[in-house]
């Protein structure tokens, strides 16, 4: 792992008006800031034609959403320049106002360019970054790109050509924010660093593991991005996979970026490709039809958002069954699903073991459950581990009892947003927690399988009403292997 410190840092936020940048990088910077007094200077760039201090009041009603108090010293250090990213002669004025920061702050040359912008842009983006000189600097220079990577295997294939012909590999971050979250990290440390779990952890002792990233939102205002994009490209292709791979990596030999990246990368090039057929029967392709919230809010169908044509097949949920061909997981299904507007929100990887042989100590009262481990990652983080005890009958009866661990009860505030950890891990040039291209390669392929099959066979959506759990196909996916869906539970403190 890098010890290294944060370093003086321009950081040149590309889409400074847009929603993530609103939502997450503005309150992300501002805890950094705070917590490290680490030297930066931003340039927030959009189109629209603001000066600093305009751009200033909207990077403070930011962090006022988001229960901020305000610091003259933070927002003092944003500057705006009004860009429109296709004019290459705009570049120049940016490389002198970076270099006038450089100076001014200290910052040594060192250059971060966060491309928080429609993916079509990062090729151009990143050319005339070229083009106009700012790549060529006495400091580093590091990119992070949001995702969707490329809309296929090839195109992310061009795109990465295109920005690896200006950064290098180990300069390019590839954002996941889920690599972020603090019980996605946890999920190495529980798994190896704990002998009771790590040898049983395997097809031997582990019937089936469910992943789950379950949303009650709908698509809100997104639906230009989202109907072209869908639950595959949007969850799977990225945070399902990510945590799939964490789940059944082998322990690293070392805790160093390139030898966990290695550990994942196996497993995704182990995962079974799917076929025309495996798709018919494992992949179930759902889109949400009108519904109520558990909250008691009606909501409306997909297909009636605005801008959502009525007759769209994209998917707002997906579920599958994935096989990894390799010596640990031979013969263990991996279920992953994910959807919007569903009755919680809520991401658990549950693994569940096999009963023991012969089980003698059953009960007529309390229904017989097999061990499982929870990993709770939100909103509750923890684990819950469910095992069986003697009841207090007179006979040997079993009972299910839960043992509970809460990461997020007793701080309020909580540990840091995964947000303000991958910016704080860029700044110190810690890449473990950012995707490398092969895992996205890697992935992609997997996806695009999917992607082909139901192109080939015109596969419908299967409807569910908002607020359930998904389709009936969902639940029969686990059926037909004598399985079922484990309840997303709530760790009990909370
Ligand atoms: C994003 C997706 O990557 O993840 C969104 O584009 C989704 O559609 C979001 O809502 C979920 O993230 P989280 O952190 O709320 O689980």
């Amino acid at each position: 792992m890098h010890n290294e410190t944060q370093q003086p840092t321009a950081i040149l936020l590309f889409g400074a008006t847009g929603d993530l940048a609103h939502r997450k990088l503005y309150p992300a910077l501002y805890e950094i800031y705070k917590k490290n007094q680490a030297p930066f200077a931003v340039i927030g760039m959009a189109r629209r034609p603001w000066d600093h201090d305009r751009y200033r009041e909207y990077v403070h009603s930011a962090l006022a959403e988001n229960g901020k108090e305000d610091r003259n010293d933070f927002l003092n250090r944003f500057y705006y320049y009004s860009l429109d990213v296709n004019n290459t002669e705009a570049y120049r004025g940016l490389k002198d106002l970076a270099e006038r920061l450089d100076r001014e702050y200290g910052l040594g040359g060192n250059r971060l360019f966060y491309l928080a912008l429609a993916p079509e842009f990062f090729g151009t983006v990143t050319l005339n970054l070229q083009a106009s000189g700012l790549t060529e600097t006495a400091g580093f220079k590091r990119l992070i790109i949001e995702k969707p990577f490329g809309r296929d295997l090839k195109s992310a294939e061009a795109l990465n050509a295109t920005i690896q012909s200006v950064f290098g590999e180990n300069e390019i971050y590839r954002i996941d924010h889920y690599l972020g979250k603090e019980m996605v990290q946890n999920i190495q440390v529980i798994r190896f660093a704990n002998p009771i779990f790590e040898s049983i952890w395997n097809n031997r002792y582990i019937s089936n593991v469910q992943i789950t990233a379950s949303e009650t939102l709908g698509v809100g205002e997104r639906a230009g991005y989202y109907d072209r994009t869908g639950a595959l490209l949007d969850m799977v292709q990225n945070h399902l996979l990510q945590m799939t791979a964490l789940t059944a990596m082998e322990p690293p030999s070392r805790l160093e970026t390139e030898d966990i990246r290695d550990e994942k990368v196996k497993v995704l090039r182990s995962i079974r490709p799917v076929t025309v057929e495996s798709a018919r029967r494992d992949i179930v392709k759902g889109q949400y039809t009108k519904g109520v919230l558990p909250s008691g809010e009606s909501v409306p169908g997909y297909r009636e958002e605005e801008n959502v044509p009525e007759n769209s097949e994209t998917e707002t949920f997906v579920a599958a069954k994935l096989f990894i061909d390799n010596f640990r997981w031979a013969g263990v299904p991996f279920y992953i699903r994910t959807g919007k507007r569903m009755a919680v929100k809520s991401t658990q990887i549950v693994i569940q073991f096999k009963d023991v042989p012969l089980n003698p100590y059953t009960s007529t009262f309390f229904a017989q459950e097999p061990n499982l481990l929870v990993i709770h990652v939100q909103p509750d983080e923890g684990l819950s581990l469910k095992l069986n005890a003697k009841a207090f009958t007179h006979k040997w009866d079993s009972k299910p009892i839960t043992l509970e661990y809460c990461n997020n009860c007793s701080d309020v505030l909580g540990g840091p947003d995964a947000y303000e950890r991958l910016l704080g891990d860029c700044l110190r040039g810690d890449s473990t927690n950012f995707t490398r291209w092969d895992e996205v390669a890697l992935s992609w392929q997997f996806v695009e399988g999917i992607m082909t099959a139901w192109k080939e066979t015109n596969t419908p959506v299967r409807f569910y009403p908002a607020g359930s759990m998904g389709p009936a196909e969902s639940d029969a996916l686990l059926a037909r292997d004598g399985f079922h869906w484990w309840p997303l539970t709530r760790i009990n403190k909370h």
